[in-house]
């Protein structure tokens, strides 16, 4: 294992190789198996980038058909297996998804990545539902992806736009390094146990606020502060009271994280197209605002938008509720994770990290 010693102690152990992706922290870049996420996102579907993760390339002509089938008889898989009630009992979408994906038998003889993939839809979708006081929809075999994901989610037809939309942002959130998701589902994969653990895994380490729990309170703080002039003082106000700007700041990237301009734009176009929910400008003022106070609290540290600063407002204007942001993040990211338990599997060795040992010495 190789090390790098970081302001934060032993970050940046390297405790793989991967042909998934690469994160380039300092010159802002994303590489997903060999293709820059800038011409991935909005220009190629869900399903391609599903087969891109876990095969290797992006498929043609009949290739994809075959990935969209196989995700959808994930979707109608899960949801044979969907127990209402313990959705319901939970009141944080990452908990419901957790425990419905834990319910998955380990083994059944279909392809895991799209099953996995499909249940993480699925429940999510359903959750949503639950907490609206909505009953769980069948998945649609003929729709794509995302748009039976917004379907079961929202109870609605999707319009095209809407759909491009969340596709782009699916995309866009599919892999990133050895975050700690994904290191956590590797970690377990690591030990000869079965995917579904790894996956449950990756759920519980993506709940955090720290990892994937931040779109919520973006949009909560867009709300606070309601108009561009009053950014630079609520960001001021909150810099002072020692909190944190939610969606600034990123453990690799030393820029704005390259996802946050990929699903700026995408914003962009849904407003274009009619369907946005104004709340562009109003990002724009508050990332402007963050990042000047940011830069004056840290001359040392440069901290900008990542990409939950554009997720929130892009999921609000897609038309989902801020309770499932974070379970729609595990419904893309999940193809990520899966490749990355396939990968791991494939090496048959043992992560086994080290921990420096700064307690007592024993009694003589
Ligand atoms: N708002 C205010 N201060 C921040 C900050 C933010 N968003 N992000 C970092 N800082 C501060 C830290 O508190 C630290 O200050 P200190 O030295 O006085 O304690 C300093 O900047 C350096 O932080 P650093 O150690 O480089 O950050 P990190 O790598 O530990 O944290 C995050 C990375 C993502 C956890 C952090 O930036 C954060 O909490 N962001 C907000 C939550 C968020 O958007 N999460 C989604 C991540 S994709």
């Amino acid at each position: 294992m190789d090390t790098m010693v970081t302001r934060s102690g032993l970050d940046g152990v390297v405790v793989a190789d991967t042909r998934l992706s690469e994160v380039d922290g300092e010159r802002g870049r994303l590489v997903v198996a060999g293709h820059d996420i800038e011409r991935l996102a909005g220009a190629t579907s869900f399903e391609a980038v599903a087969a891109l993760l876990w095969t290797g390339a992006l498929p043609q002509g009949d290739a994809a058909e075959a990935t969209r089938a196989v995700l959808a008889e994930g979707r109608v898989r899960a949801f044979a297996q969907l127990a209402e009630g313990e959705l319901a009992r939970h009141a944080d979408g990452m908990d419901a998804l957790r425990a419905a994906t834990a319910r998955l038998t380990a083994h059944d003889g279909f392809d895991a990545p799209a099953r996995l993939t499909g249940a993480v839809a699925v429940y999510a979708a359903a959750w949503a539902r639950a907490r609206a006081g909505g009953r769980p929809l069948a998945p649609d075999p003929s729709l794509s992806h995302a748009a039976d994901y917004l379907r079961m989610l929202t109870g609605e037809v999707p319009d095209p736009a809407r759909v491009a939309a969340l596709e782009a942002y699916l995309v866009t959130v599919v892999d990133h390094g050895m975050n700690a998701s994904t290191f956590a589902a590797r970690v377990v994969a690591s030990t000869g146990s079965d995917p579904v653990s790894a996956i449950v895994a990756g759920i519980g380490a993506l709940k955090g606020p720290l990892h994937g729990g931040a779109p919520g309170p973006v949009l909560d703080m867009l709300d606070a502060i309601g108009e561009p002039a009053r950014a630079a003082p609520w960001i001021e106000a909150e810099l002072a009271a020692g909190r944190r700007i939610m969606g600034m700041g990123h453990r690799i990237y030393r820029v704005r994280d390259p996802r946050a301009a990929v699903l700026e734009a995408a914003l962009a176009r849904l407003e274009q197209a009619g369907v946005a929910n104004g709340r562009l400008a109003l990002a724009r003022a508050v990332e402007r605002a963050a990042e000047g106070a940011l830069r004056a609290k840290y001359p040392d540290r440069p901290l900008a938008a990542n990409v939950e600063f554009y997720t929130a407002v892009l999921l609000d204007a897609v038309g989902l509720d801020r309770a499932a942001f974070s379970p729609t993040f595990a419904a893309g990211r999940v193809v990520g994770w899966c490749a990355h338990v396939a990968e791991q599997r494939a090496t048959g060795r043992l992560i086994r990290p080290a921990s420096r040992y700064v307690g007592p010495a024993p009694l003589a």
